[in-house]
């Protein structure tokens, strides 16, 4: 049996990194914790089209890091600082030290680390272009009670790998980098399970207990193409896309007092399977027609299934949210939610929509609220030899 799961675990971290699952791991039969360096060392390329950390399958932990340049730069600066952040990615990425790394050693479990820039306003502006349409914050929504401490700025680096160790080693490396150009402006850190804690491709389950991301565009085929990547509006965001980052308290005090039935009617999916409440299987479709037995929609009009989907197949959304946990304050018992990430061509005809039906009436909004809103313009990834931003600066 032992064997069974270290091939199990080897098996799961090896698709996702495309290697070998063969050579990966051994167990010793003790019951005690199963090698799988397959996870440790899985490596995802930095160059390329488009950034990594997008279509790229979750990883466990993530950090999103936002910053405000200093004063002083200017396009030339922004210039030398997307150079050196771009090539220190470029190498923890893969595994190896970047250049003036004081513990290198913590670069050799590179864990499907991937790291994200992504273009506030302000950035764009320094660099002297033009900014995409939508490229500025969110209209105000009714349901929002945004701290300012969690809004905005103008570089993001969203951190992914499925080892926190990286992660915060990444973070400081590329923070050292950025220190003469700018400071951190908020850090906010999320997770989702461990690599090799569930089969691969499982949607993942949010603090509520929900599996949150059924219905999502799926990456590499046309649909997602359409509409997650820019076509060049301006011309500098060709294969670049957008993301909303929405930081969602969620009450759970307040659903520990709601029952299952009760808890189903909000979403219109069932806890257990994720299937909508006319259905039987997760991927199933949701009846929007079906009538339960006093003559009511089975799926509720106010749950946030009917609500969140739009009837124009352009208003979609590509979600790729963490769970976030953080210290309670006060008498309260828990400061937890959702760092709801998601990516769209664009924010104005995609995203605003739907926010502007779900802000109109959504019954998860008596458990959710949004303390937090930025939004990033993600240039597009970079040839060798070349940095992320070298189309805009
Ligand atoms: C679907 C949870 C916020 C947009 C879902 C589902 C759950 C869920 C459980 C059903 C399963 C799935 O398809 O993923 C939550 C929670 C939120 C939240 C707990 C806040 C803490 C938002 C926000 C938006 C959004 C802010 C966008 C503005 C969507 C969309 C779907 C969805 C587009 C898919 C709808 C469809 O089936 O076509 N969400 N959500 N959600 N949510 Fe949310």
């Amino acid at each position: 049996a032992g064997a069974g799961a270290a091939v199990a675990l080897g098996a799961s971290a090896a698709i996702r990194a495309g290697v070998d699952a063969a050579g990966g791991s051994a167990a010793d039969g003790t019951g005690a914790a199963v090698s799988a360096t397959a996870v440790g060392e899985a490596i995802l390329p930095f160059h390329g089209v488009h950034q990594a950390g997008i279509e790229t399958p979750p990883q466990s932990h993530a950090v999103f890091i936002a910053l405000d340049l200093l004063p002083e730069v200017d396009a030339a600066a922004l210039r030398r600082m997307l150079r050196v952040l771009s090539d220190d990615v470029a190498r923890v990425t893969q595994g190896r030290a970047p250049l003036a790394d004081t513990e290198p050693e913590l670069a050799e479990v590179p864990a499907r680390l991937t790291v994200t820039f992504g273009f506030g306003p302000g950035l764009v502006a320094r660099a002297g272009a033009e900014a995409p349409s939508w490229l500025r914050p969110l209209p105000p929504f009714g349901i929002d009670r945004l701290d300012p401490r969690w809004n905005d700025g103008d570089l993001l680096l969203q951190i992914g790998a499925d080892d926190a160790v990286t992660v915060s080693h990444a973070a400081r490396m590329l923070l050292k980098d950025a220190r003469s150009f700018a400071t951190v402006r908020w850090t906010q850190r999320g997770f989702r399970r461990a690599a090799g804690s569930e089969p691969d491709g499982r949607t993942m389950r949010n603090l509520f207990g929900q599996l949150d991301g059924t219905v999502n565009p799926k990456p590499g085929t046309a649909d997602f193409d359409e509409l997650v990547w820019s076509a060049g509006e301006p011309a500098w965001m060709a294969g670049g896309t957008s993301m909303v980052l929405r930081r969602i308290a969620m009450d759970l005090d307040g659903w520990d007092r709601v029952d299952r039935p009760g808890r189903e009617a909000s979403v219109g999916r069932k806890l257990a399977s994720g299937a909508p409440l006319t259905g039987k299987r997760e991927h199933d479709e949701p009846d929007f027609e079906a009538l339960g037995p006093v003559g009511f929609p089975v799926i509720p009009d106010f749950s946030h299934l009917r609500r969140s989907r739009s009837d124009v197949p352009g208003e979609r959304i590509f979600r790729r949210g963490y769970n976030y946990d953080e210290a309670p304050a006060g008498a309260s018992v828990s400061d937890a939610g959702l760092l709801f990430a998601s990516f769209q061509a664009d924010v104005d005809r995609q995203f605003v929509p739907i926010q502007r039906r779900l802000d109109e009436l959504d019954l998860l909004n008596e458990w959710t609220t949004p303390v937090g809103s930025a939004v990033f313009a993600i240039p597009p990834g970079c040839a060798e030899g070349g940095y992320i931003g070298d189309t805009l600066v």
